[in-house]
Order: structure tokens, then sequence, then C-alpha cells
């Protein structure tokens, strides 16, 4: 039975792919800091079946601070590394240091754990590495030009684990993912966002005039790209992760009043700063290098992100 080790397994997409591990028959180390960017009971809660299941073990620990155990790596097949402080917005300022924290001393010493066991590693890193692209549809080999410090944290990271890749012959993957959704998905997000507006009544802020657009991507979908990352790909790739449906923020608001069956209050507020206008994968390589395609369009995501939230009209459930 493979084991392999997962950080950030308590976070939203760390804990759907420690699930999906566990329901594929797989051992799961998962390390975790549980640190401040959102509450604790929202990863424990996401960490709740895995932490009932006999296969899975957590090792609560800080990797930017600590040295992983010697013993934590016995009998691993592979790291997936998701651990990282995420967000585009709440890295600029004195939050910056966490994200140097974080992103870049956290996948140093992952790396460096790796690459001495000769263990594959499969690193979540971001659309935000092209920000504002020079090209969409947005290939792999498109210059990088990261306008919020967090994508420079996480180019710094794929940089980092190239670097370690010569010297000490680590296996690498990099998966660029484009803004994944679904249940379990981060409060600082839009769509947890507008569902909490919807169920609690409140008010949802767009930053800006609701016309950038995201290409989504359905968690399950970043999830399958990532375990076929780890089987599959040749080491040293890159791959962009995107859900191939973008859409407009304000054409999202209207598709969950619509799959809601209530309007919701809405308010345009200032522009994010270190927020892209764009994202569109061109995901050519992945599909023909990995078979992987994305498997849920944006209504029927939605939908199952709102049903897991109660949020789902009768008619539409
Ligand atoms: P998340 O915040 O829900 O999960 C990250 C987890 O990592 C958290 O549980 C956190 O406690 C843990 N962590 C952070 N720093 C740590 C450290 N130093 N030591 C140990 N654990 C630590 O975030 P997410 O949305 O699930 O994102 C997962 C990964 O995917 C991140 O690397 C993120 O940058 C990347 N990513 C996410 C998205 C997205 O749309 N959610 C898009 C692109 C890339
Ligand atoms: C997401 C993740 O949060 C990042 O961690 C990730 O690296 C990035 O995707 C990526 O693709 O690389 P983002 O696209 O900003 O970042 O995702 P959301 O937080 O869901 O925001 C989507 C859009 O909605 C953004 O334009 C944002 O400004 C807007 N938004 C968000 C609002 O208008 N209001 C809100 O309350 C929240």
């Amino acid at each position: 039975m493979p084991r392999y080790l997962v950080t950030g397994c308590a976070g939203f997409i760390g804990s759907t792919l420690t699930d999906s591990l566990l329901a594929d028959g797989c051992e799961v180390l998962g390390v975790d800091a549980f640190t401040d960017y959102y509450d604790r009971p929202a990863k424990e809660e996401a960490l709740s079946g895995a932490r009932d299941h006999p296969s899975f073990t957590l090792l609560e620990q800080d990797l930017a601070a600590d040295p992983l155990p010697e013993h934590a790596l016995e009998g691993i097949d592979g790291i997936f590394h998701l651990a990282a402080r995420p967000g585009v917005r709440a890295s600029w300022g004195a939050g910056f240091e966490a994200y140097v924290s974080d992103n870049i001393l956290a996948t140093h010493a992952i790396a460096d754990a790796a690459g001495a066991r000769g263990l594959r590693l499969v690193f979540a890193s971001s659309s935000s590495i092209y920000g504002d692209a020079l090209a969409y549809p947005t290939a792999e080999d498109t210059p990088p030009s990261p306008i919020s410090p967090y994508g420079v944290t996480k180019l710094a990271c794929e940089h980092l684990l190239a670097a370690h890749a010569r010297d000490s012959g680590l296996e690498h993957v990099a998966l660029r993912y484009f803004t994944v959704y679904g249940p379990r998905q981060r409060p600082d997000m839009a769509f947890t966002r507008l569902v909490a507006a919807l169920v609690d009544g409140t008010e949802f802020e767009i930053y800006g005039d609701g016309s950038q657009s995201r290409d989504f991507t359905f968690v399950a979908d970043a999830v399958a790209a990532t375990i076929a990352a780890m089987h599959e790909a040749p080491p040293g790739a890159t791959y962009n992760v995107g859900g191939g449906s973008e859409a407009a923020l304000r054409d999202v608001v209207a598709l969950v009043e619509e799959l809601a069956g209530r309007s919701l209050h809405v308010r345009y507020g200032e522009r994010a700063a270190g927020d892209v206008k764009r994202t569109l994968a061109d995901t050519t390589r992945i599909r023909s290098e990995l078979g992987w395609r994305p498997r849920t369009d944006l209504r029927a995501g939605l939908s199952a992100q709102l049903d897991a939230a109660g949020a789902l009209a009768p008619s539409t459930g």
C-alpha cells in the first residue's frame, strides 16, 4: 500500500486530497501547522473524516520552523506539498513576512528533506505567477510576471525547487492551480463569501466592477491532477491546472442567485491590490502528457458548493 506525506493536510485542497488518497487505499501522513490565516475549527472540520481513518496519521508541525523528524519520512513513497500561506490580497504590508516563512522557507525545508531521501515532490503552485498574463489562454512557457507578493513567493518556490533539483537530484513537479473552489473552500475566497452572504442574508462585496474573470477549477479536478502528477509526470514538469470554466465574477453572482433561487445583496468596492484582471489556462500540456481533463463545469461545481452549505434551491438539487 503506497504511503504519502501530504503537507497542508488540514487545508481546503490538502484535506480533499487526503480523503481521496485514503479512499484509494493509500496511507497518509499529514503535516499541518494549523496556521492563523483562518480559523482552526474549519480545518479540524475538514480533517475530521481523515482523523477517523485507520490509515491516517497527523503530525502537527510548522515546516518552516522545525525539520521533519527522521522517522516521519520512513516508508514514504512521495510528498504532496500543499502547505502555504495562500491568498493574494493579504500578502501586502506586514503580512508578507508570514508568506516568506510559510511559502519560501517551508518549501526550502521540504525540498531538503525530499532531495536527501530521493522522494518525488508534487508542489502546489499558482496561476498568480503569471500576473496579468502576457497571453491568453496562458501556456506554461508564458514569461511569469506576478503582480502580488503572494505570486512572487510561489514563483520563488518554483525556482527554489529547480535549484534543489540541480543540487540534489530532487524529483519535482509543479502544478499551477487556477482559482480552486468547491466544498471546504477557504473563508477568504469569493465563492465561500458569496454562499455565506446568501445564508446569512448579509452583503457580498465585489472588489472592483465584477468584470474580472477566473478560470475556476473544481477541487476534485485539482486533486485528480495532483495525484496524476505524482504517478505520471516526468521529473521537473510544470503544468497548468485550469477548470476550463472562465467566468466573470458578476456572472458568477447571477449563477449563484439562479441556483439558490434567491437574490444576493451586492455592494461594489475598491479593486483589490494584486488582483489580476483575468486568468485562463492553456491545459494542452497536462491533457496530452497526463491524460487529465477537468470533469466538473462551473454550474455543477457551484451546485456542489451550495449544496454542501445547504444553500441550493430545492428545485435545482
Ligand atoms: P489552505 O490555507 O486551506 O491550506 C494550506 C494549509 O497549509 C493550511 O491548513 C495551513 O495551516 C497549512 N500551513 C501553512 N503554513 C504551514 C507551515 N509553515 N507548516 C505546516 N503547515 C502549514 O489553502 P488551500 O486553498 O487549500 O491551498 C493549498 C495550496 O494550493 C497552497 O499551496 C496554495 O498556495 C495553493 N493554491 C491554492 C489555490 C486555491 O484556489 N485555493 C490556487 C492556487 C494555488
Ligand atoms: C485564488 C486563491 O485564493 C489563491 O490562493 C490562488 O493562488 C489563486 O486563486 C490562483 O489561481 O493562483 P483568487 O483568484 O483571488 O485567488 O480567488 P478568490 O479569492 O476566489 O477571488 C476571485 C475574485 O473574486 C477575485 O477577483 C477577487 O478580488 C474577487 N473577490 C473575492 C471579491 O470581489 N470579493 C470577495 O469577498 C472575495
